[in-house]
């Protein structure tokens, strides 16, 4: 019996790379070649061989540890006539390098004749935070003549749409997309056809993030991005699917074919990669593959749901044949639509939901508010409740810090937020989109009317980002320019809390005396009932209420 170390071999010059499985535990026999770990770098995942058989003694790394050539990974107890107690020289790595899926026609500008006419290729810009957007509509053909900032297409994300704009005025020579296809930053969009004259100052990229990247890249720098983009895509997989998928799944992977961006994307969505089968070539495992297992548990987890009629289970709600009744017409649902429906149905049935009704009598505030008219119309500005009610909340939040929070219900924790990021309810044609605020605490009523006039303005022209409607710690859904007297808001998790504001209406009320007419608004607080405590709702409007009606209170 001999002890062999088995060291990180020769990985191509990497160092710092990342453990990401340990294949084998302490006691278990390995024969050579056998994979002990697997690391994983921007581009490649490597399986880790066995240069030697016997019993794993010693593991000396764990998942998440970064490893360079010759760094020690565990100790072997080899049989009678092993080897030396070092090991030789140690093989290379299995490198699994993983190609991106369209690795082809990467450069993008080419010049067909030095004068005048150039083809570029217009590709998807800087999505924001978005690592894959759906193509919605392409309202160009090729032959068309296009100018500059004419939309090319208009892609959609889980929560908002947005048109991607021609960087310059040209002529569609060709279009390399079309409506239904998934496509992420830097893919093709279209070839266009511009005149020399106008290439110079209309191709190069502008900063923002609407603008569109049209630069000559070098395969080899554009090829680790998208890898990198890839190794994203995880995130528009629905995260409570896989976390339904996940309870039904162990957590290792480590004798699947597959490359790193198919890895990450398992490992979020804590699917066994042992357990899928591979569609690629030699039984790689694709994204589709991972897709198609998650879908496939789903479907396994709502099929055993629906049977049951008690318990845990929630019956499918069963459809008749409306045309029995008369004509009917059937309209896909739009991806808002879905999204928020699900979402809806999640937070509903996840979240103890309690609704604290108040009312708060903004009698000055409007008056103040009506008095600021002229001023607001010279700052172009539409001054509305919104913004007083957004800075009580931010006021409330700082008080009661129990309301900025997330639970964390599998490790049992709470994540208290030290930032107040309030997001907004907007209704549009697509459907309910929330925008947030950051920072409400730190900024004035102007700057948030400000704000709420574009955010607002940019959901319903389509074109707020990802990144615009993230990050919030509490919500406010106002449907006081609608009318209603109260309603029960559905918590937007991972947050804990939303308020509901309804219109506001004169009513008599009574100041001891007599009864004097006061604008009282509706407040609904609805909360998650395992964050907060009743008497803690009913303070939190309490402090809203008083806040709003005396708006001194909210300019201290
Ligand atoms: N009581 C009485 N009047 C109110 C009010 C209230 N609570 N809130 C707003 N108003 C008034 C405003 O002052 C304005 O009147 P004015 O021009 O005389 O000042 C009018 O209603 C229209 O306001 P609006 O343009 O809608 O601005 P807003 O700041 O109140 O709301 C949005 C902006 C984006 C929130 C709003 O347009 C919206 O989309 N609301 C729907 C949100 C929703 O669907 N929630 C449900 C989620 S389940």
């Amino acid at each position: 019996m001999s002890v062999v170390e088995i060291r990180v071999p020769d990985i191509g010059g990497g160092t710092d790379v990342e453990v990401i499985e340990i294949s084998v535990a302490v006691g278990d026999r390995v024969e050579i070649e056998d994979s002990v770990i697997v690391l994983e770098t921007d581009k490649a995942t490597m399986e880790i061989p066995a240069t030697d058989a016997g019993v794993v003694i010693n593991m000396m790394v764990a998942v998440g540890d970064k490893v360079s050539e010759g760094d020690l990974i565990l100790t072997l107890e080899a049989e009678a006539g092993g080897v030396a107690a070092v090991s030789e020289e140690p093989k290379d790595a299995k490198a699994d390098i993983e190609e991106p899926e369209d690795n082809k026609g990467l450069v993008s500008t080419a010049e067909e004749e030095p004068l005048p006419v150039s083809i570029t290729t217009v590709r998807v810009p800087d999505l924001g935070g978005a690592t894959q957007v759906s193509v919605i509509e392409v309202p160009v053909s090729e032959g068309d003549s296009v100018s500059e900032d004419d939309y090319l297409i208009v892609v959609e994300t889980d929560k908002a749409s947005m048109e991607i704009p021609s960087p310059s005025a040209g002529m569609v020579s060709k279009l390399l997309t079309k409506v239904g296809d998934e496509l992420k930053e830097g893919d093709p969009i279209a070839e266009l056809s511009i005149t020399i004259a106008s290439v110079t100052p209309s191709v190069s990229p502008k900063p923002d993030a609407r603008s569109l990247n049209t630069e000559v890249v070098s395969e080899k720098s554009e090829t680790a991005k998208r890898a990198s983009l890839a190794q994203n895509q995880a995130g528009q997989l629905d995260q409570s699917i896989a976390e339904r998928a996940a309870n039904e799944l162990n957590q290792t992977s480590g004798k699947a074919h597959a490359g790193p961006a198919v890895r990450k994307i398992a490992r979020e969505l804590g699917v066994d990669l042992t357990q899928v089968k591979g569609s690629g070539p030699k039984q790689r495992i694709v994204k589709d593959d991972v897709q198609a297992f998650v879908k496939s548990q789903m479907q396994k987890v709502q099929s055993g749901a629906s049977n049951v009629v008690s318990g845990s289970g929630i019956p499918a709600i069963k459809l008749p044949d409306f045309s029995q009744f008369g004509a009917v017409e059937r309209q896909p649902m739009s991806r808002i639509h879905k999204i928020t429906a699900a979402n809806m149905s999640a937070n509903w049935l996840n979240i103890p939901h309690v609704t604290q009704f108040d009312e708060a009598d903004i009698t000055e505030l409007e008056a103040f508010r009506k008095q600021q008219k002229k001023v607001a119309e010279l700052r172009n500005v539409k001054l509305t409740p919104l913004p007083f009610i957004l800075k009580a909340c931010a006021y409330a939040l700082a008080q009661y810090p129990q309301f900025n929070v997330s639970l964390d219900m599998d490790k049992e924790e709470l994540i208290q937020k030290s930032y107040i990021h309030i997001g907004f309810a907007v209704d549009t044609p697509d459907g309910l989109v929330v925008p947030v605020i950051r920072d409400v605490d730190q900024k004035g009523i102007w700057q948030l009317a400000e704000e709420c006039m574009a955010l607002a303005k940019k959901a319903k022209d389509k074109k707020l980002l990802p990144s615009d409607m993230q990050g919030g710690c509490f919500t406010i859904s106002s449907l006081g320019s609608v009318g209603g007297t109260a309603f029960t808001p559905i918590v937007n998790a991972p947050e804990v809390a939303i308020l509901g504001v309804s219109k506001a209406a004169m009513k008599p009320v009574y100041d001891g005396e007599g009864f004097v007419p006061r604008l009282m608004l509706p407040l609904s607080l609805s909360y998650d009932h395992r964050a907060v405590n009743g008497a803690d709702g009913a303070r939190f409007t309490s402090l809203l209420s008083e806040l709003l009606g005396d708006i001194r209170n909210l300019v201290l």
